[in-house]
């Protein structure tokens, strides 16, 4: 009986443990897991306008739940980017069961290093500290006119091209570069 308990503790200490793993470890890197619900997904795939021309990066891409529909409802590539393994290896199952699997690419990669050549759209549902890190990069290497969609957290010093307040969706277009050096800081 003893013995019973023993296993049952070890085992429920096991299952609390991946969890917690599961939904907290990958904080270390950007964000936790929490997957955008069904109705917001579609509310952002819609602002974005999301179609066939365009190749969407999905940043921390959990399970890919916009991946997954971006791919298959809208016809866009996709290269979904997601650090946890278990996660990635999720994705990758779900990829492989998809129709629309040869235009999803799943990376196992930290979005802060990943290539974002070729995107047209970056998406992200990530903490305001990485969204803040991450900012930069979007700045210098999105080409002209790619849009960044940001579900729930806005881009702090980012004017949004449109919000939609209901689903707490915020659509950034990169602006045409001047050419001009940027001016000079005083001090
Ligand atoms: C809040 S969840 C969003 C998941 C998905 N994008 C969605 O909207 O349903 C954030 C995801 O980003 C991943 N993540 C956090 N930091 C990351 C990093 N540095 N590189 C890649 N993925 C990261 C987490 O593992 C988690 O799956």
């Amino acid at each position: 009986m003893a013995d019973a308990l023993s296993w049952a503790a070890i085992f429920m200490a096991i299952g609390a443990g991946a969890v917690i793993y599961f939904f907290l470890g990958s904080f270390l890197f950007g964000a936790g897991y929490e997957p955008t619900g069904r109705a917001r997904v579609g509310a952002l795939l819609e602002l974005a306008e999301i179609g066939p021309t365009d190749t969407v990066y999905e940043l921390g891409a959990g399970t890919g739940a916009i991946a997954m529909r971006a791919a298959e409802e809208r016809g866009a590539r996709v290269v979904a980017v997601e650090i946890d393994p278990l996660r990635a290896g999720i994705l990758a199952l779900r990829r492989l069961r998809s129709p629309a699997r040869r235009r999803i690419t799943v990376r196992r990669e930290n979005l802060f290093r990943t290539d974002l050549t070729g995107a047209t759209v970056v998406t992200t549902f990530l903490w305001p500290s990485a969204m803040t890190r991450l900012s930069p990069r979007l700045e210098r290497e999105l080409a002209p006119g790619s849009r960044v969609v940001s579900h729930y957290h806005p881009l702090i010093g980012w004017i949004p091209d449109a919000v939609d307040r209901e689903h707490r969706i915020y659509l950034y277009r990169i602006p045409e570069r001047t050419g001009r050096p940027a001016p000079a800081q005083s001090g």
